[in-house]
């Protein structure tokens, strides 16, 4: 048996800062669909994490990112959200940059003029997209995104691309939860009996198997569908939960990803798109147009037993517990990541030697 992590790890606001520090900002984060790049000029702008970014297709068609914030007195160039420009219009004093993050041109400073223009464009945020997702990384000597997403390149080689299905469109839902409440919970099975009746009893539960990662740091799910109550799964799907946010559910006929966002110690974001070959579907039975509201249901389910996780957590009153290597492999895996990733911020009592029950 292993120890799980102690309850303050999930609530403290020191360990999220720190979090955010040294854990968030050397990781890729999914950040939407490429397809919602298509013209030159369109962009997305969010507060990850209180890191305010815009990610855009600049003329030339190159994804570029930056910080959403102006070089002049760190105005914003743009309204979260989606949307289109030509060039970016400082919305304090109009300070105009390129796409290409070049700035432009600084009204009514002709006359004082500033010494060097060329070394005030906006600041530069790694931006690359895999598999039709775009995702950003704000550490620039982290790895690229296909060395972080490791093994998980060659999972998706077995099945369709994003470019060869219909987007089926995405959702948002937030969730009154740690970010590692949901990765415990995304990491194992163990629960699905339980949480999730539909989907458990269209699980093939002796052809799932469960394998970590250490390529990717991400936990994999191999899982053979039968015949239940959620009529939108067949054949064989395979999900992962890679560290330290990021869902991906493959499909023979359909695909989703989601993103796991911390907006705070005690609260995430989650943003999922969807995908599917409604002919393959078909082939399986399954009607396209149920994928999505299942999915979502699995969603709903997830958040809610999550909440009521978290509650008990920060109550305070949680001596620790114990996860099963037989039936909690991956949530094992994922607090030793965090354990790693956490490192000097944890307590020696918290390293989580295994001990005998
Ligand atoms: S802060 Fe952008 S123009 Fe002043
Ligand atoms: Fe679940």
């Amino acid at each position: 048996m292993t120890a799980t992590l102690p309850h303050h790890c999930y609530h403290d606001s020191d360990i999220y800062a720190y979090e955010r520090e040294q854990v968030f900002r050397r990781h890729w984060w999914l950040i939407g669909a490429e397809s919602s790049f298509s013209d030159p000029g369109s962009y997305l702008a969010l507060n990850l994490m209180r890191w305010p970014l815009v990610v855009v297709r600049d003329q030339q068609f190159r994804l570029r990112g930056f910080y959403n914030l102006c070089r002049h007195r760190a105005g914003p160039l743009v309204l979260d959200g989606a949307g289109r420009c030509r060039e970016f219009v400082c919305r304090y004093h109009g300070w105009r940059y390129a796409c290409s993050g070049e700035l432009l041109r600084m009204p009514g400073f002709e006359e004082d003029g500033i010494d060097d223009p060329a070394q005030m464009g906006l600041l530069p945020v790694r931006v690359e997209s895999w598999n039709g997702l775009v995702f950003v990384c704000l550490d620039q000597s982290a790895p690229d995104l296909v060395r972080w997403l490791g093994d998980i390149v060659s999972i998706a080689a077995r099945f369709d691309t994003t470019a060869s299905m219909l987007f089926d469109g995405d959702v948002t839902k937030r969730a009154r939860a740690n970010w590692k409440t949901y990765g415990d919970n995304s990491c194992e099975g163990y629960h699905v009996g339980m949480v999730h009746r539909a989907l458990g009893s269209s699980m093939q539960r002796e052809s799932v198997s469960i394998e970590n990662y250490d390529n990717g740091e991400f936990v994999g799910f191999d899982v053979g569908y039968g015949a239940g109550q959620d009529r939108s799964r067949a054949g064989q799907g395979f999900w992962i939960y890679k560290f330290p946010g990021l869902l991906l559910h493959f499909a023979d006929y359909a695909f989703n990803a989601e993103t796991v966002l911390p907006l705070g110690a005690d609260s995430i974001e989650l943003h999922r798109w969807f995908w599917s070959n409604p002919q393959k579907a078909a082939t399986h039975g399954v009607a396209s147009a149920s994928i999505r509201p299942n999915s979502e249901q699995v969603m709903d389910e997830d958040i809610a037993i999550c909440e009521l996780v978290q509650r008990n957590l920060a109550s305070g009153v949680y001596p620790g517990g114990r996860l099963s290597p037989r039936q909690e492999p991956g949530t094992v895996y994922f607090q030793q990541l965090v354990r790693a990733a956490l490192g000097a911020r944890l307590q020696p009592e918290d390293s989580g030697a295994e001990r005998r029950q």
